[in-house]
């Protein structure tokens, strides 16, 4: 890639900020100590951009996202916000941006830390050594289906309604995406649908059966009922590999598997968009957690999940596998010498803040290179 890489960064609201600017230090580190050489641009999202502007995303910041080599975002929302309508809520922008840059493919690995494993729900035996991909299809479904809305009947009962929808094309893009991931991983993977119940359930599995036969000879691919699923996470969470489905699943799902882990406060995640003829693809990068309002401003959040998103960042946009491992296992070495922030707090362990967490995986890195 020649030039600078332009990174758009998102703080949005909540936490965000402050996870950002750990971001930026680690992002300087590079480059300095590894020539990583980046423009980047910080901009208001969500609530922040609405305060400000009176919608969650402006077209100049659209605009940036497009031109954009790879997004950094923090989050959006909180109850401040609870009495905005729905189309100028924090959340609105965050899914005008991935409607827009067309980030179909959502990919959500729930890792165990293994410093970490006693704080999961589950008993350590069942999730030591887990890591899965959820890949979670994020521009269709229900959460963009038209017809939508809250409107009389004629004989005056009020209803709501959604449209779970999807395209042959939606499915066999996404499904690509994660028969790819698998070949780098174990070759396993589960669709999961309703095929029991909706006719999008049907037509996903006969879309998955059909992509593989013509070219998923390789993947071990199985069938699963969503609910089945989320039983089967938290009953026997490391028979999955990778785990493929459509939003509004892999929004329930993602953040199941990621709670078992017991490092919600760990978990990165990237939102790609088809490849171009360029070899480049548009990206945005984005802790699970949320904005955590009630703990914004206070220098107390886990700021891991934002850094393991730039590591992610550099894997998947810029192809810089060795520095991603780096940021990576720079984290895990503090998480080994008895470090925590608050959230994933153990006895025995020493408490640090937000500020104090950055500088802890930047002076590993320093004693890494
Ligand atoms: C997520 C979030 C979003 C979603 C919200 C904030 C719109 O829950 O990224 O999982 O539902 O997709
Ligand atoms: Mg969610």
């Amino acid at each position: 890639m020649s030039g600078p890489r332009k990174i758009l960064l998102l703080p949005g609201d909540g936490i965000g900020a402050e996870v950002s600017n750990q971001v930026e230090l680690v992002m300087d580190w590079l480059a300095k100590n590894l020539g990583f050489s980046y423009d980047v641009k910080t901009e208001d999202i969500g609530g922040a951009s609405y305060d400000k502007y009176g919608t969650p995303l402006t077209d100049e910041v659209l605009n940036d996202a497009l031109e954009s080599d790879a997004i950094l975002f923090g989050a959006v929302g909180g109850p401040r916000w609870d009495e905005v309508e729905r189309e100028l809520r924090p959340e609105a922008g965050l899914l005008r941006l991935r409607k827009e840059l067309d980030l179909f493919a959502n990919l959500r690995p729930a890792i165990v830390f293994e410093s970490l494993a006693e704080a999961s729900s589950l008993k350590k035996e069942l999730i030591s050594g887990l890591n899965i991909m959820i890949v979670r299809e994020l521009t269709s479904g229900c959460y963009f289906g038209e017809p939508r809305g809250i409107d009389v009947m004629p004989d005056g009962t009020r209803r709501g309604f959604d449209t779970e929808v999807y395209t042959e094309t939606e499915i066999t893009r996404v499904g690509k995406v994660a028969f790819e991931l698998a070949r780098k991983r174990q070759r396993k993977v589960h669709s999961v649908e309703k095929a029991n119940v909706m006719e999008s359930g049907v037509f996903w599995r006969e879309i998955m059966t059909s992509l593989q036969n013509e070219e998923g000879q390789d993947i071990e691919l199985q069938h699963m009922y969503a609910d089945n699923c989320a039983m089967q996470l938290v009953r026997e969470p490391k028979q999955f590999d990778v785990i493929v489905t459509n939003n509004l699943f892999g929004d329930l799902l993602s953040d199941c598997a990621a709670m078992l882990t017991g490092s919600l406060g760990m978990l990165p995640s990237a939102s790609l968009g088809e490849i171009d003829k360029d070899k480049k693809r548009r990206a945005l990068y984005e802790p699970v957690h949320g904005s955590a309002p009630d703990i914004a401003g206070k220098d107390i959040a886990n700021p891991i999940a934002m850094l393991l998103s730039l590591a992610m960042m550099l894997r998947y946009s810029f192809a810089e596998e060795k520095n991603a491992m780096l940021i990576e296992s720079s984290i895990k070495n503090v998480l080994s010498g008895g470090y925590r922030t608050k959230d994933i707090s153990q006895p025995g362990m020493e408490i640090v803040s937000t500020k104090k967490m950055g500088n802890l995986v930047i002076q590993e890195l320093d004693k890494l290179i």
